[in-house]
């Protein structure tokens, strides 16, 4: 594994990712109808205004308040939108279920200020300073900008359950395809390196340090993400039906981000982490650990280790998988024969993030970012378990081997689908 070197934080780098950043959610908001400002379609997720209002407050939160200790511009917006995590029961989100919310012209305006200050702090700010936690190797301009890649990624799930009348987004185009033939791909024992040394990465959230090696037995693994189609055989055995499946006039359907269709066969199922080890076992496999997965995609039959399936050469959508928000849906497995790793297994980053066996827990070493410090350390609860590679909505920029995201056990909207491996 090569170690970069830590490069001085470059204020204009991260001023036009934060730029790309906030079009992004724009263009994503010029998608959904007026009055579905206010919806929010799922029931433990804010409506979309607090949306709008949370990425432009966590940045200004985040970086200029409380980082570079300048003054506030409205406290009680700051306040209502700074409150970032979602309710984790019904109960809870009845809680925060407001009857108002401000109007959409004032939480606008907020954000607008929100985004001048960020950008100002971007061009004249020291952004790294040793002496202040929040800004040690640049954490807080940093943070603020993946903050928001990784919203818009979720953003996305919450308008695909959007009703319908309420979307104003395009229709794709889309292939289905017969899959390759599958057969596992033999994994022999060896090392995985997960996580990363803090000198390693410009940036990582707390939960990819520190560096650490396990030995991994050998395995099997599918060497295609579960399809649809092969899902389908066990909802027709009883298993729990996918999230997005529905049927109609008595034939399968997907409901894709801004339309519905016929349930295509060679996609990879997205289902929760509970339904993927239930198919798992009715057939005969089980989910692959984290290291597991690391083996499969970051090792060589050589021993060393890979920043990438595909080597060290930089992520990239048109030639390596299924990321990068080049399309809102997935496609059929397989497609991108660029991206497989050295072993052969294919769609390990992107097409949908691969759910393990492994619940999330902190790697040795680990420290909570003094800018966030909730982000991981209020999730390592045991119920939540680690997905690994990056969806169609990943920003490029995320794809690193290090980086974790985890959901809830049962939680179901998320583009996270899976593969199996076999005990040899
Ligand atoms: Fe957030």
């Amino acid at each position: 594994m090569k170690t970069l070197a830590a490069a001085a934080v470059d204020g204009d780098a991260l001023a036009a990712r934060y730029r790309a950043n906030r079009a992004r959610t724009r263009a994503i908001y010029a998608t959904l109808a007026p009055e579905a400002y206010e919806v929010g379609p799922i029931p433990l997720r804010h409506p979309f205004v607090f949306y709008d209002g949370h990425l432009p407050a966590f940045a200004f939160i985040t970086l200029v308040r409380d980082a570079l200790g300048r003054p506030s511009i409205d406290p009680a917006l700051e306040t209502l939108f700074n409150r970032g995590i979602d309710p984790r029961d019904a109960a809870q989100a009845q809680q925060h279920r407001r009857s108002a919310w401000p109007d959409r012209a004032a939480v606008e305006r907020f954000g607008a200020a929100c985004d001048a200050a960020v950008l100002d702090a971007y061009a004249t700010a020291r952004l790294e300073d040793s002496e202040n936690p929040r800004l040690v190797r640049g954490e807080a301009a940093y943070t603020i900008v993946e903050h928001e890649q990784m919203h818009d990624e979720t953003l996305m799930y919450i308008v695909r359950r959007l009703d319908r009348a309420l979307q104003r987004g395009p229709r794709g185009a889309h292939r289905d395809v017969a899959p390759p033939p599958r057969e596992p791909i033999a994994i022999p024992a060896g090392r995985a390196t997960l996580g990363a040394a803090r000198e390693e990465l410009a940036f990582g959230w707390d939960n990819e340090f520190e560096r650490c090696e396990v030995e991994v037995g050998a395995f099997a693994i599918d060497a295609y993400d579960v399809t649809n189609g092969d899902y389908l055989a066990f909802v027709r055995d009883g298993g729990p039906v996918p999230p997005n499946w529905f049927e109609r006039d008595g034939a399968w359907m997907l409901r894709a981000t801004y339309e519905d269709l016929p349930l295509p066969l060679s996609w990879p199922v997205y289902c929760s982490q509970q339904q993927a080890a239930a198919f798992a076992s009715w057939s005969g496999g089980r989910l692959p650990t984290e290291a597991e997965y690391h083996r499969a995609a970051f090792g060589t039959p050589s021993g060393e280790e890979r920043p990438h399936p595909w080597g060290d050469a930089a992520p990239d959508p048109a030639r390596h998988g299924n990321f990068g928000w080049r399309r809102y849906d997935p496609e059929p497995v397989g497609l991108s024969p660029d991206g497989a790793s050295a072993f052969g297994v294919h769609d390990l980053v992107g097409n949908g993030w691969e759910w393990t066996s492994t619940p999330f827990a902190p790697l040795p070493g680990f420290r909570q970012m003094a800018s966030y410090p909730q982000y991981s350390h209020d999730f390592f609860d045991g119920m939540h378990y680690v997905m690994k590679g990056a969806g169609p909505v990943t920003a490029g920029d995320l794809v690193r081997r290090s980086l974790r995201n985890w959901f809830y056990l049962d939680y179901p909207y998320m583009d996270a689908t899976f593969r199996r491996v076999y005990d040899c």
